[in-house]
């Protein structure tokens, strides 16, 4: 195959190299292209632009395949636990026992935050949402431990890595007991990742949580289908902001702000605020898969459409799956679940959605599943940035370790106004 593709601008042809990926995925390398031709290339949203080489996470958008480090998502959902998953996505390769071991024991032993933080925490309104909270105390975390090495350990397992693994989850915890104005709930030793969480969450002086191992597994599962997902904006986020050498702890702060918007993590909790307001209208779905079709209405159906997957989502398929689980075994009934399929069913058959590729994402089901588990409404972004921290913790690796990295600064194409001249205020009309 010819390894270079052609340019012709103004009657000159210029070649430039194409880069193939692992999996046989093209691209043309346009690294030289302003240097040789004065041009650039115009790209809203990045749709069409690689901006790394990586390692970490495979997607087919087409096929709906989903493999981390090479390993199928379904059969890590299957097979692993989240905090094993994070340890291949940071780490590369799945650990031994003995690994496995070690940094288990280092989640443990990095679990409590500094006490001084509760006054932080106790600082923010009480309706302050959690997302809000969480960018900014990962961010101030930082300050409370300028001593946290950046360097890895001997086994791979690197020490600020796994403290903020397991500081975001109790972070996560003591936002949410705080903002209640509930005891916070220390992590226990005895306690693995997931359980311990649960614990954190909804163990009360007054009512002790009961651990469940389904729910434990449901956890960990949603946790896995969160673990990474390639270039998504809140990883990009991660990226270019540690792009500036900054500290991951502030890069990370920046994909949780990322991650809060309703067109990425934030539709977790839109799926279900969108699915109540049907099931207030009367429940039937049409009017609000009307209105998503409607091009003078800036509605969109939540939980709906991916940037890359133009097929189903894989992810969708195994949280549909876990949610059925997790109703049968509590033994609940969700109205809203019955409305979701019902949505569903109508968009699938629709030739808007059909012709515009638009299936359920993680996001459709996700949401009845955390409600299912009493996790609040305004907690569900949260339990997707925890989710996610392994992902960006290792994509954050792999960028600043990378031979060819840079700070990431996109160009524009300027439309405004040529130069002209100031205009005092008294002459201005
Ligand atoms: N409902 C109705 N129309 C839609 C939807 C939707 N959910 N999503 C996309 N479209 C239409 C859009 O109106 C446009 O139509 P046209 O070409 O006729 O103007 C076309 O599909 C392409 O849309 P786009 O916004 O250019 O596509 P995108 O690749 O930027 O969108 C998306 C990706 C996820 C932002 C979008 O599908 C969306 O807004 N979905 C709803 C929010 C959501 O569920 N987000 C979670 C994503 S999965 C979790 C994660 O990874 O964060």
């Amino acid at each position: 195959m010819d390894q270079t593709a052609k340019l012709i601008v103004d009657g000159k042809t210029y070649e430039l190299p194409l880069l193939v990926g692992s999996e046989g995925e093209k691209a043309i390398d346009i690294t030289a292209l302003r240097r040789m031709t004065g041009l650039i290339t115009y790209d809203p949203g990045y749709a069409n632009t690689g901006s790394c080489k990586s390692r970490i996470t495979f997607m087919d958008g087409e096929r709906g395949i989903l493999r981390y480090r090479g390993y199928p998502v379904e059969e890590l959902a299957e097979h692993s636990t989240f905090v094993e998953t994070a340890y291949l996505l940071i780490n590369g390769e799945l650990p031994t026992r003995k690994e496995l071991t070690r940094f288990s024991v280092m989640l443990n032993d990095h679990s409590l935050v500094h006490e001084d933080m509760r006054e932080f925490f106790e600082s923010f309104p009480r309706r302050a949402h959690p997302m809000g909270i969480l960018s900014s105390m990962v961010n101030a975390l930082r300050t409370f431990y300028p001593e946290l090495p950046e360097e890895s350990g001997e086994d791979g397992t690197n020490v600020m890595f796994t403290r903020l693994l397991s500081k975001v989850r109790t972070m996560a915890a003591m936002s949410h007991k705080i903002s209640r104005g509930h005891k916070v709930v220390y992590p226990r030793p005895d306690l693995l990742y997931a359980a311990n969480f649960l614990n954190m969450l909804f163990d009360s002086p007054v009512r002790p949580y009961e651990i469940d191992p389904d729910l434990v597994e449901a956890l960990n599962v949603f946790w896995i289908l969160h673990a990474d997902h390639e270039q998504n904006s809140s990883t990009a986020a991660v990226r270019l902001v540690g792009s500036s050498r900054v500290n991951l702890f502030a890069a990370i702060s920046a994909g949780i702000c990322a991650l809060w918007g309703p067109l990425h993590g934030g539709a977790n909790q839109a799926v279900i605020e969108m699915l109540t307001d049907i099931q207030k209208s009367g429940g039937n779905p049409g009017p609000f898969v009307a209105r998503a079709k409607n091009k003078e209405d800036s509605f969109r159906l939540m939980g709906f459409g991916h940037r890359v997957y133009k097929t189903y989502d894989p992810r969708a398929r195994i949280i549909k799956r876990i949610c059925d689980k997790v109703l049968a075994k509590l033994k609940l009934e969700d109205p809203l679940l019955d409305i979701a399929m019902k949505l569903e069913e109508i968009a699938l058959k629709d030739s808007y959605f059909i012709d515009h590729h638009l299936y359920p994402n993680v996001d459709f089901y996700s949401g009845i599943v955390l409600r299912a588990m009493g996790i609040p409404l305004d907690m569900f972004t949260v339990m997707f940035a925890i989710g996610r921290l392994p992902g960006w913790i290792s994509q954050w690796k792999e960028s600043i370790s990378d031979p060819e990295g840079k700070l990431h600064r996109p160009r524009q194409v300027y439309m405004g106004e040529h130069e002209r001249h100031y205009v005092p205020l008294e002459e201005r009309r």
